[in-house]
Protein backbone atom coordinates (compact mmCIF):
# COMPACT_ATOMS: atom_id res chain seq x y z
CA UNK A 1 0.00 0.00 0.00
CA UNK A 2 1.41 3.33 -0.87
CA UNK A 3 -0.72 5.38 1.58
CA UNK A 4 0.74 8.15 3.64
CA UNK A 5 3.03 6.81 6.63
CA UNK A 6 4.51 4.33 4.53
CA UNK A 7 8.55 4.73 3.01
CA UNK A 8 9.57 2.60 -0.02
CA UNK A 9 13.06 2.08 -1.83
CA UNK A 10 12.67 1.82 -5.99
CA UNK A 11 15.31 0.47 -8.19
CA UNK A 12 14.23 1.83 -10.83
CA UNK A 13 12.19 4.38 -12.96
CA UNK A 14 9.70 1.87 -13.35
CA UNK A 15 9.24 0.91 -10.04
CA UNK A 16 8.94 5.06 -9.28
CA UNK A 17 6.04 4.53 -11.65
CA UNK A 18 4.10 1.69 -9.82
CA UNK A 19 4.42 3.70 -6.68
CA UNK A 20 2.75 6.40 -8.43
CA UNK A 21 0.21 4.09 -9.83
CA UNK A 22 -0.52 2.69 -6.64
CA UNK A 23 -1.07 5.63 -4.54
CA UNK A 24 -3.65 7.05 -7.92
CA UNK A 25 -5.55 3.58 -7.08
CA UNK A 26 -6.56 5.80 -3.38
CA UNK A 27 -7.57 9.30 -5.58
CA UNK A 28 -10.45 11.23 -6.70
CA UNK A 29 -11.77 14.36 -7.77
CA UNK A 30 -10.49 17.07 -5.45
CA UNK A 31 -7.45 15.38 -4.35
CA UNK A 32 -3.71 17.24 -4.05
CA UNK A 33 -0.54 15.15 -4.06
CA UNK A 34 2.51 17.60 -3.42
CA UNK A 35 5.98 15.78 -5.00
CA UNK A 36 8.99 17.27 -2.62
CA UNK A 37 12.60 16.23 -3.85
CA UNK A 38 15.85 17.84 -5.41
CA UNK A 39 15.91 17.96 -9.47
CA UNK A 40 16.31 14.35 -11.10
CA UNK A 41 14.88 12.20 -7.87
CA UNK A 42 11.69 11.28 -9.82
CA UNK A 43 9.03 13.15 -9.37
CA UNK A 44 7.89 13.25 -12.68
CA UNK A 45 8.56 9.70 -12.79
CA UNK A 46 5.84 9.64 -10.14
CA UNK A 47 3.48 11.49 -11.55
CA UNK A 48 3.70 9.40 -14.55
CA UNK A 49 2.83 5.84 -13.54
CA UNK A 50 -0.01 8.10 -11.66
CA UNK A 51 -1.62 9.63 -14.69
CA UNK A 52 -0.84 6.29 -16.63
CA UNK A 53 -3.24 4.39 -13.46
CA UNK A 54 -5.41 7.36 -14.32
CA UNK A 55 -5.96 6.14 -17.47
CA UNK A 56 -4.15 8.77 -19.32
CA UNK A 57 -1.79 7.06 -22.27
CA UNK A 58 -0.22 9.91 -23.85
CA UNK A 59 3.33 10.75 -23.11
CA UNK A 60 3.81 12.03 -19.77
CA UNK A 61 6.91 14.99 -19.60
CA UNK A 62 7.56 18.10 -17.29
CA UNK A 63 5.81 20.70 -17.31
CA UNK A 64 8.58 23.00 -15.97
CA UNK A 65 8.59 25.43 -19.46
CA UNK A 66 4.79 25.54 -19.20
CA UNK A 67 3.82 25.02 -15.38
CA UNK A 68 0.80 22.87 -15.78
CA UNK A 69 -0.41 20.38 -18.35
CA UNK A 70 -3.89 19.06 -18.11
CA UNK A 71 -4.56 15.15 -18.52
CA UNK A 72 -8.46 14.61 -19.80
CA UNK A 73 -8.19 11.36 -20.79
CA UNK A 74 -9.36 9.13 -18.46
CA UNK A 75 -12.28 9.95 -16.61
CA UNK A 76 -11.24 12.24 -14.01
CA UNK A 77 -9.10 15.36 -15.32
CA UNK A 78 -5.48 15.49 -13.89
CA UNK A 79 -3.43 18.69 -13.85
CA UNK A 80 0.07 18.08 -13.49
CA UNK A 81 2.44 21.20 -11.93
CA UNK A 82 6.04 22.04 -12.06
CA UNK A 83 6.31 25.61 -9.65
CA UNK A 84 9.52 25.49 -9.74
CA UNK A 85 10.19 28.36 -12.63
CA UNK A 86 7.53 30.35 -11.04
CA UNK A 87 9.40 32.58 -8.56
CA UNK A 88 7.65 34.42 -6.22
CA UNK A 89 3.79 33.43 -6.44
CA UNK A 90 2.80 36.85 -4.97
CA UNK A 91 4.05 38.23 -8.42
CA UNK A 92 1.96 35.72 -10.23
CA UNK A 93 -2.20 36.57 -10.46
CA UNK A 94 -3.56 34.79 -7.36
CA UNK A 95 -6.08 33.08 -8.97
CA UNK A 96 -3.37 31.23 -10.96
CA UNK A 97 -3.34 28.12 -8.92
CA UNK A 98 -7.66 27.95 -8.74
CA UNK A 99 -7.16 27.31 -12.24
CA UNK A 100 -5.42 24.22 -11.88
CA UNK A 101 -6.17 22.94 -8.51
CA UNK A 102 -9.74 22.39 -7.73
CA UNK A 103 -12.63 20.47 -6.89
CA UNK A 104 -13.00 19.27 -10.12
CA UNK A 105 -10.04 17.20 -11.22
CA UNK A 106 -6.68 15.90 -9.52
CA UNK A 107 -3.67 17.68 -8.85
CA UNK A 108 0.31 16.53 -9.00
CA UNK A 109 2.48 19.66 -7.82
CA UNK A 110 6.35 19.57 -7.94
CA UNK A 111 8.34 22.04 -5.97
CA UNK A 112 4.94 23.07 -4.14
CA UNK A 113 6.93 25.26 -1.57
CA UNK A 114 7.22 27.76 -3.90
CA UNK A 115 3.49 28.24 -3.73
CA UNK A 116 3.94 28.71 0.33
CA UNK A 117 0.17 29.24 0.38
CA UNK A 118 -0.67 27.75 3.59
CA UNK A 119 -3.55 25.22 2.28
CA UNK A 120 -5.83 28.07 1.00
CA UNK A 121 -5.18 27.38 -2.53
CA UNK A 122 -4.48 23.66 -2.79
CA UNK A 123 -6.76 22.65 0.47
CA UNK A 124 -7.48 19.15 0.19
CA UNK A 125 -3.70 17.62 0.50
CA UNK A 126 -4.27 13.81 0.45
CA UNK A 127 -0.69 12.85 0.62
CA UNK A 128 2.75 14.35 -0.14
CA UNK A 129 5.89 12.52 -1.32
CA UNK A 130 9.46 12.90 -0.53
CA UNK A 131 11.60 11.87 -3.06
CA UNK A 132 15.95 11.34 -2.56
CA UNK A 133 18.59 9.54 -3.81
CA UNK A 134 19.89 6.48 -2.37
CA UNK A 135 22.31 5.41 -5.30
CA UNK A 136 22.27 6.18 -9.18
CA UNK A 137 19.48 4.04 -9.39
CA UNK A 138 17.79 3.80 -6.22
CA UNK A 139 15.07 6.24 -4.56
CA UNK A 140 13.82 6.48 -1.35
CA UNK A 141 10.29 7.70 -1.35
CA UNK A 142 8.20 8.64 1.56
CA UNK A 143 4.86 8.84 1.92
CA UNK A 144 2.86 11.41 4.46
CA UNK A 145 -0.16 12.97 5.05
N1 LIG B 1 14.57 4.54 -9.14
C1 LIG B 1 14.35 5.60 -9.93
N2 LIG B 1 13.17 6.27 -9.84
C2 LIG B 1 12.95 7.37 -10.62
N3 LIG B 1 13.79 7.84 -11.54
C3 LIG B 1 14.97 7.21 -11.67
C4 LIG B 1 15.30 6.06 -10.88
N4 LIG B 1 16.55 5.64 -11.24
C5 LIG B 1 16.96 6.48 -12.20
N5 LIG B 1 16.03 7.41 -12.48
C6 LIG B 1 16.17 8.49 -13.47
O1 LIG B 1 16.13 9.74 -12.77
C7 LIG B 1 15.46 10.71 -13.56
C8 LIG B 1 14.26 11.25 -12.80
O2 LIG B 1 13.74 12.34 -13.56
P1 LIG B 1 12.40 13.09 -13.20
O3 LIG B 1 12.14 14.06 -14.31
O4 LIG B 1 11.32 12.13 -12.85
O5 LIG B 1 12.83 13.90 -11.86
P2 LIG B 1 12.13 15.15 -11.16
O6 LIG B 1 12.22 14.89 -9.69
O7 LIG B 1 10.76 15.37 -11.73
O8 LIG B 1 13.10 16.37 -11.51
P3 LIG B 1 12.78 17.95 -11.63
O9 LIG B 1 12.85 18.54 -10.25
O10 LIG B 1 13.88 18.47 -12.51
O11 LIG B 1 11.42 18.11 -12.25
C9 LIG B 1 15.07 10.03 -14.87
O12 LIG B 1 16.06 10.29 -15.81
C10 LIG B 1 15.04 8.56 -14.49
O13 LIG B 1 15.30 7.71 -15.59
MG1 LIG C 1 9.87 16.99 -12.65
Amino acid sequence: MVTPGTTHVSSSPEQTEALGAALASDLRAGDVVLLYGEMGTGKTTFVRGALRALGNTGPVTSPTYTIARHYDEGPVPVAHLDLHRLGDLAEEDPAFLADHVGPHGIAFVEWPQIADDDGQVMPRVVARVHLEHVTPEQRRVRISP
